[in-house]
């Protein structure tokens, strides 16, 4: 598949079907994924799959804890948003509603325990950063992200990007036995979609190209 028609495919998707991802196809993702540059050629990032019942134990593990914690997907922001950026929030809720309401689900209830759950994806992988880099090293698990994203989409198979694992850190560690130098970075769902289901019809929507760069000519 050329990259462009990746890029403009690839979407996240919220519901997976049980199907395993063959080992061989796993390991040609994150090869694919550790083609990504970093600076100084340091390649800091650090996968760790999750499959089975493994993958089965971290979700009851996760969704253990968001019961008794209740921290929610948010943008984890330090200060307050613009408006700019929490009308792009609320454009995310909106969109996905109907699609939620047909399936009988509350927003929050169903992206929080599902983002715990990897929406049914039979397989997880978590990415770390060694905890003695800079937060400036957060760009190069970025770009292989980008890269795991595409090269995943090229290969047949969806994805959905998993950042709420990182406010139940401390279980994903304990569950995978992370060490505890490691930062959990990000998490993310991989498999076959359930083409079924009314939520994989939702596609998020872009900003117009102007809200997002400024030319100096
Ligand atoms: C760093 C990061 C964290 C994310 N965390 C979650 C998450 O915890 N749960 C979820 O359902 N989606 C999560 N997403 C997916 C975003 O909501 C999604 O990428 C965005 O709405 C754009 O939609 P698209 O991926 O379909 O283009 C995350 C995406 C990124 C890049």
């Amino acid at each position: 598949m050329d990259v462009i028609d990746a890029i403009n495919e690839r979407r996240s998707i919220r519901r997976f079907k049980p199907d395993p991802v063959p080992r061989e196809k796993i390991e040609e993702i994150v090869s694919l994924a550790i083609r990504a540059p970093s600076a100084i050629n340091l390649q800091p990032c650090e996968f760790t799959v999750v499959i089975g019942e493994e993958k089965a134990r971290l979700s009851r593990r996760l969704l253990k804890a968001y019961k008794e914690r209740n921290i929610s997907c948010s943008p984890g922001n330090v200060k307050p948003l613009s408006k700019r950026f929490t009308s792009r929030g609320v454009e995310s809720f909106e969109g996905m509603k109907p699609y939620l309401d047909e399936m009988g689900y509350g927003f929050n209830q169903y992206i929080n325990e599902g983002s715990c759950n990897f929406y049914g994806a039979p397989l997880a992988i978590i990415i770390c950063l060694d905890n003695a880099f800079s937060k400036a090293r957060l760009v190069d698990i970025g770009a292989a992200l980008g890269y795991l994203l595409l090269a995943v989409h090229s290969l047949g198979l969806w994805t959905c990007p998993i950042g709420l694992i990182t406010a139940y850190e401390d279980d994903v560690k304990d569950v995978l036995s992370i060490a505890e130098n490691k930062e959990v970075v990000i998490g993310v769902a991989l498999g076959y979609p359930d083409w079924e289901s009314p939520i994989n019809r939702f596609a998020s929507p872009r900003d117009r190209l102007d809200a997002f760069v400024r030319w100096i000519e």
